[in-house]
C-alpha cells in the first residue's frame, strides 16, 4: 500500500518556544496513524534538533529540513549539509519548494544535485514541483511539471526514485487561500504518476507518494485526500495551528 503523508511546512515562522509548544500539542493530539500513514514536520533549521528530540518516541512522526546544500561539507558559509542532518536524526528534506526556486534561484539542475546528495545520505527528499498562474492560464501546466520532473529526477535509478516523495504545489494556490479543486489536483497528480511510469515503469510509479500543497486546510483536506492519486498534503499556513493540522492528519484516508 502506498504511503500517505501529512507534511507540515512551517517555513520561516515561530520562535523556539512556539515551536516546542506546537510539537507538544501534536504529540498529545488524538491521532491514530495507520501503518502506511506518516506525519512529517518541516521545521526551521535552528529547531531541527529539538523537534527530533521531542518526537523521539512518537511512532510515525518524522522531521524534515526545509533545504540542504549540494555539498557534504566545506567552506559554504550559511549552508546546511546532509551529513549535519544525518547527525541529528533528521530523516526528510524538502527540496525545490517554489519559494526556494523564486527567491533563492534554485534551478532544476541544482535540484537534481540536491536530490542526489540527499538520497546518497539516506534522506527522503520531498521534491516540490508546480506551475505559476501564467502557466496554468495558458493550460501548459503538464508540460511545465513534466520538465521539472525530467530535469531534476530522471538521472535517478529506479531504486533511488522509489525513495522519493513528490509534492505538487501550484504556485497560484500557495498562501493565497485559493486551492486547486480536487479534480484539478487529481488530474495533474495522475499525470505526474503517468510521467514517472513512462520513465520507470508502472510498478515504480505506483509506490511514490504524490502530495498536494497549496492552501490545504481542515475544511478541504478530506475531499483532496479522497482523490486516488493524492496521497496526502504539504501544508503551510494551516500547519502552524495544532488543532487545524491535527484535523488535516485525521483526513488521511
Ligand atoms: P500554504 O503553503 O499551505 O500556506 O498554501 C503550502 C506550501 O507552500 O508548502
Amino acid at each position: 500500500m502506498r504511503k500517505q503523508i501529512a507534511a507540515a511546512n512551517w517555513k520561516m515562522n515561530l520562535t523556539l518556544t512556539q515551536a516546542e509548544a506546537l510539537t507538544q500539542n501534536l504529540i498529545e493530539a488524538p491521532i491514530q496513524l495507520q501503518p502506511h500513514q506518516e506525519v512529517v514536520l518541516a521545521v526551521p533549521a535552528p529547531y531541527l534538533h529539538r523537534v527530533v528530540q521531542l518526537l523521539q518516541n512518537k511512532q510515525g512522526f518524522h522531521v524534515a529540513a526545509q533545504n540542504c546544500y549540494t555539498k557534504v561539507s566545506g567552506a559554504y558559509t550559511g549552508e546546511i549539509s546532509v551529513e549535519m542532518l544525518n547527525s541529528i536524526g533528521v530523516s526528510h528534506v524538502v527540496l525545490g519548494h517554489s519559494e526556494r526556486r523564486e527567491y533563492f534561484n534554485e534551478s532544476n539542475e541544482m535540484l537534481a544535485q540536491k536530490v542526489s546528495i540527499a538520497l546518497e545520505h539516506q534522506l527522503t527528499p520531498i521534491f516540490c514541483c508546480g506551475e505559476p498562474l501564467s502557466v496554468r492560464e495558458a493550460n501548459t501546466q503538464n508540460e511545465w511539471v513534466a520538465l521539472q520532473l525530467k530535469e531534476s529526477l530522471y538521472h535517478l535509478s529506479p531504486e533511488q526514485i522509489t525513495q522519493l516523495v513528490i509534492a505538487y504545489e501550484p504556485i497560484w494556490a500557495i498562501g493565497t487561500g485559493k486551492t486547486a479543486s480536487s479534480l484539478q489536483a487529481q488530474e495533474i497528480h495522475a499525470f505526474i504518476r503517468s510521467q514517472i511510469a513512462a520513465q520507470y515503469g508502472d510498478q515504480v510509479a505506483q509506490v511514490i507518494p504524490v502530495l498536494y500543497g497549496g492552501s490545504v486546510k481542515a475544511a478541504n483536506a478530506v475531499e483532496l485526500f479522497q482523490q486516488s492519486d493524492v496521497d496526502g498534503g504539504l501544508v503551510g499556513g494551516a500547519s502552524l495551528q495544532a488543532a487545524e493540522f491535527t484535523a488535516i492528519i485525521q483526513a488521511l484516508q
